[in-house]
This record gives structure tokens, C-alpha cells and sequence, in this order.
């Protein structure tokens, strides 16, 4: 692949635990590519994302954002770069809606002016009435709405690239299914390089580019959502994928 944007060479962690967290993970993703991490609780798939944004440092192997090595980054050039979604949402309960998504701009220095534009612009895109949304606090909200609130605040400083952990985990089905359709929409209009981790399989199919098979640290397949139905690479990723999910595909 040529100037990915992001690349992962044998990386591995160990926290101590009875296996590593991460066994020799290598993966390249291109810019505008959405490349979901999917396996089941334990994989890695947190631990290989937070190796992105430098918040997990590995024992071995290297990591590169747009050819740099994350070490090299500047910190503040390295945050406005990525986007991050955590499945918690970790909005601020104390701040209004308005000043949660305002937090990464705050930070960068921009104007209250461009930061007020910004926010009406982002609650907009992900479907909240900026009048009605605005001034709220966290508690307020629905638990889509506060996901949509999460994906707006990563949005914020126009990062090119997306981290996105479990970012519709905690959502109903109806919900979830919902916000899956605008996050479509949205990667294909605002071509992010995402790196998206879920351990639902029809997810994974729904929205990846290329899904990224983890199973005990290790990554075991790195293909397209049809190769990796039609050719999985072993008996583990076989059996994932199997169960009533060629629906999931040919249904979207
Ligand atoms: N900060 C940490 N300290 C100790 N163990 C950790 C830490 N973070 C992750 N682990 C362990 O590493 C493994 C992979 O975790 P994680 O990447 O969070 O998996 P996933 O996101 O796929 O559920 C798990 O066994 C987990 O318990
Ligand atoms: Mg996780």
C-alpha cells in the first residue's frame, strides 16, 4: 500500500497478564479507509487502538501515523490529527453539550467565535437540533444522543483521522442500527481514515472497509467483509462470521 495512513509493524504489549495484549500486530490502513476491529472482550482491539493515539506505549514494534513515528509526533499535532470515541463517551457532565465539543478547539486555541460556529455546524451533521441541543447538559440526553454528541466532539477539530472504540455499544438495537446508517453516510461524505472497534459481527460487516479479525492479541485476518465470509482465513474466523450475518451484508 502506498503512504498509509496509518501502520502498524509487529507491535506487541504485555501488561503482565497470562498472554500479551498484543502479539506481533502488523497492519497497514489507507487514508480514507475504514478498517473495523472486531473480536470478542480480551482481544486487544482497545489496546491496538490507544497504541494509535499514543494513550498505550507497546514493548515492541513500531507505529506510523502518515509515515511518522508516533514518538516523533508533537504531542498537540498528534491530537489534532485523531479523533477519539470511547464507548463510555466520556462527555463531561458539568460542561453543556456546546462546550464538550468545544473542548479539543478550546484547546488548540481557536476563537469562541470559530468554536460557536463550529459546534451549531457539528450538531447539525450528526442530526441534533443545535437550538434545542446546545446549552444542554450530558444528563439530559438520551444515550443516542449522547453518542452523537461524542462523534461531533471527535469531529471538532476536522482530524483526518477517527479512533472510534465501541461507539454504539451501550445503544438499544433500533438505535443502534440508526446511528450505524449515519455513520455510513458520514464515512463516505467526509472520507476519514477510521479505525473502529466493535465485537458485533453485523456491525463490523455493515461498516468496514476491511475488517480486522483479532483474537488473543493477535491479528488474524485483515480483509473485506465479503473475502472474509466467502475465504476465512481459519476455523476461528469461520465460526465468527458464520452465524446469520450473509443477511447483515446483503441486506445493506
Ligand atoms: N491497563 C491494563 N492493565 C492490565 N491489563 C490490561 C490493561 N489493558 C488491557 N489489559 C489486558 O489486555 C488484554 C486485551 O485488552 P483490550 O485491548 O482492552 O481488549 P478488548 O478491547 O478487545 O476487549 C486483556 O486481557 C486485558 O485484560
Ligand atoms: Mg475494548
Amino acid at each position: 500500500m502506498a503512504d498509509p495512513a496509518v501502520e502498524l509493524r509487529e507491535v506487541s504489549k504485555a501488561f503482565g497478564g497470562d498472554r500479551p495484549a498484543l502479539s506481533k500486530v502488523s497492519l497497514q490502513i489507507g487514508s480514507g479507509e475504514t478498517v473495523v476491529l472486531l473480536g470478542s472482550s480480551g482481544s486487544g482491539k482497545t489496546t491496538t487502538l490507544k497504541t494509535i493515539n499514543r494513550l498505550v506505549t507497546p514493548d515492541s514494534g513500531e507505529i506510523l501515523v502518515r509515515g511518522k513515528s508516533v514518538g516523533s509526533w508533537d504531542p498537540i499535532d498528534l491530537r489534532r490529527q485523531t479523533g477519539y470515541v470511547i464507548q463510555e463517551v466520556g462527555l463531561l457532565p458539568h460542561l453543556s453539550v456546546e462546550d464538550n465539543i468545544g473542548l479539543v478547539p478550546r484547546l488548540l486555541g481557536w476563537t469562541e467565535q470559530k468554536r460557536r460556529e463550529r459546534t451549531l455546524e457539528l450538531l447539525e451533521l450528526v442530526s441534533l437540533a443545535p437550538e434545542a441541543f446546545a446549552h444542554k447538559r450530558p444528563f439530559e440526553l438520551s444515550g443516542g444522543q449522547r453518542q452523537r454528541v461524542g462523534v461531533a466532539r471527535a469531529l471538532a477539530a476536522d482530524p483526518p483521522l477517527l479512533l472510534m472504540d465501541e461507539p454504539f455499544g451501550a445503544l438499544d438495537p433500533i438505535n443502534r442500527r440508526k446511528l450505524q446508517d449515519e455513520f455510513r453516510e458520514l464515512r463516505d461524505r467526509l472520507n476519514k481514515t477510521i479505525v473502529f472497534v466493535t465485537h458485533d459481527v453485523p456491525e463490523a460487516l455493515r461498516l468496514a472497509h476491511r475488517i480486522g479479525v483479532m483474537h488473543e492479541g493477535k491479528l488474524l485476518q485483515l480483509d473485506s467483509p465479503r473475502t472474509v465470509l466467502e475465504r476465512p482465513a481459519d476455523a476461528f474466523v469461520r465460526d465468527l462470521v458464520r452465524l446469520d450475518t450473509k443477511e447483515a451484508v446483503l441486506g445493506s
